[in-house]
């Protein structure tokens, strides 16, 4: 599928759920409760034939996220279905997006020593883990959930499982975590994973989102030069996103950097688009554009049907994000899928 502006489509991030066992100040409010209801949320089923349909148009790559995509109730069966449509060359590749505090538990069906291990077992190739801080208290105040021995112990348990790629994201916070960028490079570089910086977006309706707590990838990448000598990049390599990566002198450790607030080419490259848990096909993360895909499926939509829909919300694929027009954040990042 290629849209108006030749971005060809090829990548769908699918989010199961707008629960989460955390409560990240950029992600959602403390107190919201208004969880969508299991009505309102795609069935298993529901999502696996939106997929299927999705694969036949090209898409070739599913990021399963959430709110916290483990914490819904049958997810790992949802694993087998997908890592069953990659083993039969319906997807290329299979990822998930985690906070990484349920992957070293026990699976509920005790099918594999870890959670880690069972959805590599199902066929899932790369895990994007949630990291902020190293600090114990830092973690606890910025996700509200005191996790962070457990987050270590999932990071821990998916080196083991297996992985074949394993990203760290880590949020840019002006004073929260500014200080703290040197110790992720470090932990990252012993534990031999990929770490990233992102940059905070408007994407929920929280105080955090303040210009106050806004810490560029430019700026974090300048700090970083003063203590490690100058970065170089590496234009060369490239992961399936918008990151930009660059080598630290002497280790030649690679970190990258998600601008998306302040690169103006973020958006060239797209090859994304996104399933709510509810159902909403949405062409960007930074645009209100969402189409009810729900509605259609329930009212006995054939395959033929879900495909021109596909299609047509392609077509309406945005040519860039809008986070830099005063974008006015509607929904929770919990209920879009980071
Ligand atoms: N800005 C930037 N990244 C965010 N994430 C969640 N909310 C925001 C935000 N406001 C990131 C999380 C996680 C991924 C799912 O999305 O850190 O890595
Ligand atoms: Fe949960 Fe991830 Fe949102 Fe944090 S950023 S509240 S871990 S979904």
């Amino acid at each position: 599928m290629e849209d108006r502006y030749g971005h060809f489509i090829s990548y769908l991030r699918v989010s199961v759920t707008d629960r989460c066992n955390e409560r990240c100040r950029y992600c959602m409010p403390e107190e919201v409760q208004e969880w969508a209801s299991k009505d309102e949320t795609l069935s298993w089923d529901e999502m696996l034939r939106v997929l299927r349909v999705g694969a036949s148009l090209g898409i070739r790559k599913v990021r399963v996220t959430g709110g916290e995509p483990l914490t819904r109730p049958g997810v790992l069966d949802f694993f087998d279905a997908l890592g069953e449509m990659r083993a039969r060359g319906e997807l290329n590749d299979l990822g998930i997006s985690t906070n990484a505090t349920l992957l070293p538990n026990k699976p509920r069906d005790g099918k594999g020593a870890t959670v880690a291990a069972r959805l590599v077992a199902a066929g899932v190739r790369t895990a994007n883990i949630s990291l902020d801080t190293l600090d114990r208290e830092t973690y606890h105040r910025v996700t509200g959930r005191d996790f962070l021995v457990r987050v270590l112990a999932g990071i821990d348990a998916a080196r083991e499982a297996g992985f074949e790629s394993i990203k760290l994201n880590c949020v840019l916070m002006r004073a929260i975590n500014e200080d703290h960028l040197g110790e992720l490079i470090d932990y990252a570089r012993e534990k031999d994973l990929l770490l990233r910086f992102i940059e905070l977006m408007p994407v929920t309706t929280t105080e955090m989102l303040d210009e106050s707590n806004f810490f560029s990838a430019g700026l974090a990448k300048k700090r970083l030069e003063e203590k490690l000598g100058p970065l170089t990049p590496r234009p060369d390599y490239k992961t399936n996103g918008p990151a930009s990566y660059y080598e630290i002198p002497g280790s030649g450790q690679l970190i990258g950097f998600i601008g998306a607030m302040t690169n103006f080419h973020f958006c060239e490259s797209c090859n994304k688009l996104r399933l709510t848990s509810d159902g909403k096909l949405r062409p960007c993360l930074g645009s209100h554009h969402e189409f009810d895909l729900r509605e259609v499926l329930r009212n006995g939509a054939t395959d033929v049907e879900i495909a021109a829909f596909f299609r047509d919300v392609v077509a309406r694929k945005p040519k860039e994000h809008e986070f830099r027009e005063n974008y006015v954040p509607a929904r929770r990042m919990v209920a879009i899928g980071g």
